[in-house]
């Protein structure tokens, strides 16, 4: 792992993950491909850990003559593909820029990859490496009582976010399959910390919280997700990367399952202990039961025995921390958050995705 091309490293997790990487492989060289979409801001890339290892390209993963010179020129040996359209309720709203992004995307980058790696042999095989990152959402959703999401579960998705990022899933497994192009895919859990964008539950949460604005809980709030910490996830995909049977899928999760309400209540904790002097206190009066997501699915969840057993990864993280940690990081990163909030784009989604909501019919 020398020359590593990123792809959606200004977004949540790749902003995460370059930050991580700089700081625990001193020999690596990022190359950072991103399109600034609404989701992507330059400003998590400020202060990086030696970021003369680091350069930043804007540009747009469906560009295969651009990849293909990215992995040409600078003789690119890893690529770790973060780079897609990743919220749910904007893939019910407008689903065809998930099957470009996450499909039409994914594919250009196999295509670069296999032209430039496979058949103009610019390195040799052993040395080089497709990650795709991917989501638990492929497989579906389970009943309360069902065993966990394994690598073998089949796939079952229900969203247009999911369905995208399961074909994203399948033509990478079909890369390696028929052209032996050496790839590694990992399907992660919820992710929260810092950099998240705010259209997401727990930055949502803790940002209108702090304005005393209804709190947007949709449908009964019964619903359980698996939640990571994201220092844990890059700390996962660096192992994979390094120690991972090329061809595989781990699963990787936090171990944890609690509602939906639940880690709502949390965060208004938090904020009642961190802040007590706000006329907001106590923050669960802001409370609001919303209209449900629709194909809302019930429950994920993560069995990580694979990763943990082959690998010896575990999350490192309790929630509980995790969380304390993000809400201070949202408390103390207001004019990134201003810089968001702010933009005109942003508040177009908060007006679709929430105006006349509140009828929880
Ligand atoms: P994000 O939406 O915060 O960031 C996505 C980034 O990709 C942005 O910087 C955006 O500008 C960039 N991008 C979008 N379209 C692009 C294009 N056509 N070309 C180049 N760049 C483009 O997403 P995230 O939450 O950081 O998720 C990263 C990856 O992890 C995604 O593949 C997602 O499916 C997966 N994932 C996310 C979670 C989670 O909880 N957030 C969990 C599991 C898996
Ligand atoms: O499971 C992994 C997935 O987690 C990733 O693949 C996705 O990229 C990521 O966005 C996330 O998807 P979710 O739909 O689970 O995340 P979100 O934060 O949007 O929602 C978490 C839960 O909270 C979900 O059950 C819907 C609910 N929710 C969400 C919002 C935005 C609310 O109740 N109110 C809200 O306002």
């Amino acid at each position: 792992m020398k020359n590593v091309l990123i792809t959606g490293g200004a977004g949540f997790i790749g902003s995460n993950f370059v930050h991580y990487m700089l700081k625990k492989e001193p020999g690596a060289k990022i190359w950072n491909l991103d399109a600034l979409t609404y989701a992507g801001s330059l400003l998590n890339l400020k202060d990086l850990p030696d970021p003369e290892r680091h350069l930043f390209l804007e540009g747009d993963i469906c560009d295969q003559p651009l990849v293909e010179g990215i992995l040409r020129d600078d003789r690119v040996d890893t690529i770790v593909h973060f780079a897609a359209e990743s919220h749910v309720d904007r893939s019910i709203e407008g689903p065809g820029a998930f099957v470009r992004t996450n499909i039409q995307g994914t594919f250009s980058l196999l295509e670069a990859a296999r032209k430039v790696w496979l058949d103009e042999a610019s390195l040799p095989r052993k040395a080089v490496r497709f990650h795709h990152i991917s989501t638990d959402e492929v497989y579906g959703s389970l009943a309360l009582d069902a065993p966990a999401f394994t690598e073998q579960t089949p796939y079952d998705p229900n969203s247009p976010y999911a369905a995208s990022k399961a074909a994203s899933d399948h033509l990478v497994r079909a890369y390696a399959h028929t052209y032996g192009l050496p790839t590694l895919i990992t399907n992660c859990s919820n992710n929260y910390g810092p950099f998240q964008f705010p259209e997401k539950l727990i930055p949502i949460v803790i940002l209108k919280a702090l304005q005393g604005l209804p709190l947007p809980v949709y449908g009964d709030g019964q619903q359980i997700r698996d939640w990571l910490y994201v220092e844990d996830h890059c700390e996962a995909i660096l192992t994979v990367l390094k120690s991972g049977r090329i061809g595989e899928t781990y699963n990787i999760g936090g171990n944890n399952q609690p509602t939906n309400l639940e880690i709502v209540e949390a965060i208004c904790a938090i904020l009642d202990e961190y802040i007590p002097d706000s006329s907001h206190v106590p923050h669960k009066q802001l409370i609001q039961f919303v209209r449900d997501r629709p194909g809302h699915d019930r429950r994920y969840a993560m069995n990580i025995q694979k990763i943990q057993t082959e690998l010896n990864w575990k999350p490192a993280e309790e929630l509980s921390s995790g969380l304390r940690k993000t809400v201070s990081w949202y408390l103390e990163n207001e004019p990134w958050v201003k810089s968001i909030v702010e933009e005109k784009d942003y508040q177009m989604w908060m007006d679709v995705n929430y105006t006349n909501r509140s009828d929880n019919s």
